[in-house]
């Protein structure tokens, strides 16, 4: 039986909670079986002791199969902090370049926009996710006085252009259903990264004939997800316009508690990392409220790019089962369980299977 090791980092607010029950999720496979080493890195940790991730640790997560991650965020510390030192390091130093955002519209749940059902949104949203707007070049100067200077870099390498429009393509083909590639850019606006990229997006296209494409401004592309989710399939887009989009495709499929993440190292030499996009929800804290199915469907992402096929679609169906039913479920999407009732009732599904 294959083993595998996982570093389980549940950061703050509500991730702790969520991460749990994914682990016992995943207890709940019997096969594969995986060894959790819970890294206590957060906001809380960087209180008492000045660091998120204590020396060496950054290092020490090369050893691992895979990286579960529950929410960064922390109402005392700033957020440019917190997310640069614990959750974009970890993204850099690991290349992984593609995150791959699914939304899908589950049977049993209600989308905001109206006239869409069971399936109907079903596109993912392939993000490059360690350069772009992200990229951490810029400074200040003549701190508050009234010549003060913000410089804000943003870096679009042809290396990682490409990659990630590559991905995206190989996505589509993976997929197999419509077999279209959406590009966003702002080139309209922004005249040398994001005409680069319509440029790379372009040459890469003639790759794949099989594929349709399409390319939108990012302010059309967010009108449209709300007009017409059903047209998309794969969507690629850059480090900033990728965050933007997933959290509208996160709620048009009715919840952000659904919306599953995976930050991948496509060639494997480094560890991938699986998270919800849902982040630390503070109002929910403590209150065993917040939907774990988020998480529940990382969990399934890292199983399956683990190579367990299986095991990722035994905890999708269950996961489809319970929201079909529509009797354990979170406030979010109407219903009045616990965190811990539903994780309970996925668990439930997988030991009957
Ligand atoms: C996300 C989050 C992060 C991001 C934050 C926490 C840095 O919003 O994963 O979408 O912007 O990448
Ligand atoms: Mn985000």
């Amino acid at each position: 039986m294959t083993n595998y090791e996982i570093a389980v980092i549940g950061g703050d607010g509500v991730g702790p909670e969520v991460i749990e029950e994914g682990i016992r999720v995943l207890e709940a496979l019997g096969d594969p079986a995986f060894r959790f080493t819970r890294l206590d890195w957060s906001s809380d940790r960087y209180k008492r002791t000045g660091r998120f991730i204590p020396d060496g640790g950054l290092d020490e997560l090369a050893s691992f199969d895979a990286i579960f991650f529950g929410a960064v965020g922390d109402e005392e510390v700033q957020d440019h902090i917190t997310l640069n030192n614990l959750i974009l390091p970890i993204r850099r130093r690991y290349d992984q370049y593609a995150c791959v955002r699914p939304a899908y519209l589950y049977e049993g749940v209600r989308s905001p926009l109206a006239g869409q059902g069971p399936g109907d949104i079903d596109l993912v949203v392939i993000r490059e996710n360690t350069e772009g707007e992200y990229a951490d070049i810029g400074g200040r100067v003549y701190h508050q006085t009234d010549q003060e200077v913000a410089i804000q870099t943003s870096v679009f390498t042809r290396h990682g252009t490409e990659r990630i429009i590559r991905y995206a393509f190989e996505e589509a083909r993976r997929r197999g259903g419509r077999r279209k590639v959406t590009s966003i850019t702002k080139s309209n606006a922004q005249g040398y990264g994001m005409v680069f990229w319509d440029e790379v997006f372009e040459n890469v296209k003639d790759a794949y004939p099989d594929i349709e494409t399409e390319s939108l401004l990012i302010d059309a592309a967010a009108m449209d997800f709300v007009r017409r989710p059903q047209d998309f399939d794969v969507v690629v887009a850059s480090n900033l316009f990728g965050d933007i989009l997933t959290d509208i495709s996160a709620i048009t499929i009715g919840s952000m508690g659904l919306a599953p993440s995976a930050n991948l190292n496509p060639e494997r030499v480094n560890p991938s990392m699986f998270e919800p996009v849902h982040g630390s929800a503070f109002e929910l804290i403590g209150k065993n409220q917040v939907n774990p199915l988020a998480t529940i469907l990382a969990a399934a992402m890292m199983v399956e790019f683990l190579g367990e096929a299986e095991a990722g679609a035994a905890i999708r169906k269950a996961v489809a089962e319970n929201l079909r039913e529509g009797r354990l479920r979170t406030p979010d999407i109407g219903g009045s369980s616990s965190t811990a009732e539903v994780g309970k009732d996925i668990v439930r599904r997988l030991e009957q299977r």
